[in-house]
């Protein structure tokens, strides 16, 4: 039994870290991994709800404004930005504030300044797995079905099929990486990285998706259209991942390569005119660290070059199946955007 001399002592010690970090108050300035200046403003109360802790006058006008981050720079009304009333934190993790090189405040909060990157835009867009075998002719013609459907559905509205095809194009890097995830804790044994590399392709996904959905807005029946597809796909992909994992990234694989094609099919009703080539969504600027005056034009080709780095790295992933090893016997291409 504690007695209670002892659970006070032992209560000090759980929260000793916090007052610590709390008292260095300040500013730091780093430099990022991808060379990005940062400047991180650690919390300067870190039990800011604590009763005993009097708020100054400045905190208290900051939390009235918004808490953490509860400046009024965000533009563009994004519902990411901070401009949003946050909940202070009494527990101490509340997030750092950030900067940009150019020293404006950092807005997004889903995403920070080294998730940034700029996309390899070299990369060999023709590139395409022969069918050869029997698995590979059934997922080739199984993809090459499923977009007779999405054609005569969307036409030519390349922008909401964009948005709508991200919302299941982000599903299998989830479900892949989920799976990997469990295997390794059953079999107590490492992924080779393969875990991070599928969640890093369903969060870049999920960023195509966040930022579509700044061009076109989905209309009610495609909201319910997406939760109809969502509960069919990511059950179907799930039982398809347990039974054949290589015949599941080679699917996933000829996915990307007619999301190359789409793409390419949106730039050229850019080109046309048909398309109105409007400016690059706020968090498309940030995410892929293009110029200021970037349009929509700039966000499909950066677009197109991450689906081919998906391709790759789903094609690669078969492969490595196909040749009668594990996925964690070869390194995954971690950050192979
Ligand atoms: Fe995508
Ligand atoms: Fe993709």
């Amino acid at each position: 039994m504690f007695s209670s001399k002892k659970l006070a002592g032992s209560m000090l010690n759980q929260i000793r870290p916090h007052l610590q970090s709390s008292s260095t108050g300040g500013s730091i300035v780093n430099q990022s991994a991808n060379g990005l200046l940062l400047k991180t403003r650690f919390p300067e109360i870190g039990m800011r709800r604590a009763s005993t802790i009097a708020l100054s006058e400045e905190e208290k006008h900051r939390e009235e404004k918004g808490g953490f981050g509860g400046s009024s720079a965000a533009a563009g009304g994004n519902k990411d930005g901070p401009e949003q009333n946050g909940v202070a934190s009494y527990w101490g993790v509340s997030p750092n504030k950030l900067v940009k090189e150019d020293g404006t405040e950092w807005k997004w909060k889903s995403f920070r300044p080294w998730e940034a990157y700029e996309p390899d835009m070299s990369i060999d867009l023709t590139k395409h797995h022969k069918p050869t075998n029997m698995m590979d002719k059934f997922a080739y013609w199984t993809v090459k079905a499923l977009r007779y459907p999405t054609d005569v559905f969307f036409q030519r509205r390349y922008g909401c099929r964009a948005m709508m095809l991200e919302t299941v194009a982000a599903v299998p890097g989830m479900v892949g990486g989920m799976l990997l995830h469990c295997k390794s804790l059953r079999r107590f044994e490492h992924s080779g990285g393969w875990i991070k590399a599928l969640l890093e392709e369903a969060e870049n996904e999920r960023m195509h998706l966040m930022t579509f959905m700044e061009v076109a807005k989905p209309k009610w029946y495609e909201r319910a259209l997406v939760i109809a597809v969502q509960g069919v796909f990511f059950n179907a992909y799930f039982l398809s991942y347990m039974i054949s994992p290589k015949l599941s990234h080679r699917i996933v694989g000829y996915l990307e390569e007619e999301a190359i094609h789409s793409y390419t099919e949106f730039l050229k009703e850019l080109d046309k005119g048909t398309i109105e080539n409007v400016k690059a969504p706020a968090i498309a600027v940030d995410y892929w660290r293009l110029p200021a005056d970037a349009t929509l034009r700039d966000v499909v080709m950066v677009v197109r070059a991450d689906e081919a780095h998906h391709r790759d790295v789903n094609h690669f992933a078969s492969d490595i199946h196909v040749q009668g090893h594990e996925l964690k016997e070869s390194a995954a291409p971690v950050g192979y955007h």
